[in-house]
């Protein structure tokens, strides 16, 4: 970016918070595909690096991204979106996703963690059932948003809203560190 560019006002297409959203959603469906591979090694073929960083991902990033979303977004297009858009059943719906998926993910978590650091399993197929609950539910969830909340953020949210959508993202970031 030149030096100036503080004296002219940026292009909402220059910082598009909604790309750093849908970024986060492609992360999350390597996590999920991530998941999977750990599910078919279990108990003994499974890769610990990539148990630690999905149990990562699973505590810290995960319930960050749901709070961007329930905080910042999700109530920015429920004032933009039109009712013939049919938004706010699925915003709830997703929303109450997010709540469940923060208890299953952190459970999850605590036990990719012992496996990343080379400890065996408590249960394997117990584990092995979480794990694939989990990603398949979490996809479905990330397909949702990423062909219907998505799309209709880019179409209703105005240059406003982009700007203190990004404005609420920083800030939790700023908390978080
Ligand atoms: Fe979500
Ligand atoms: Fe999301």
């Amino acid at each position: 970016m030149s030096e100036d560019a503080g004296s002219e006002k940026l292009s909402p297409l220059a910082r598009n918070p909604l790309d750093m959203i849908s970024s986060a959603h492609a992360l999350q469906v390597q996590m999920c595909d991530a998941m999977e591979r750990i599910a078919d090694g279990l108990p003994d073929e499974v890769d610990r690096r990539l148990c630690g960083q999905v149990a990562s991902c699973l505590q810290y990033d995960l319930p960050l991204h749901h709070h961007d979303e329930e905080e910042a977004l999700f109530p920015l297009l429920r004032k933009r979106a039109r009712p013939e858009d049919g938004l706010e059943e699925i915003l709830d719906r997703l929303t109450s996703e997010h709540a469940a998926d923060n208890d299953f993910a952190s459970e999850i978590a605590e036990a990719l963690e012992t496996l990343g650091q080379g400890g065996r399993p408590a249960n394997p197929e117990m584990l092995g059932y979480m794990l694939r609950g989990f990603f398949e539910r979490y996809r479905r969830h990330v397909q949702w948003e990423s062909t219907l909340v998505m799309p209709m953020a880019r179409l209703r949210l105005t240059p406003e809203d982009l700007e203190a959508l990004q404005a609420r993202l920083n800030e939790y970031r700023r908390q978080a560190s």
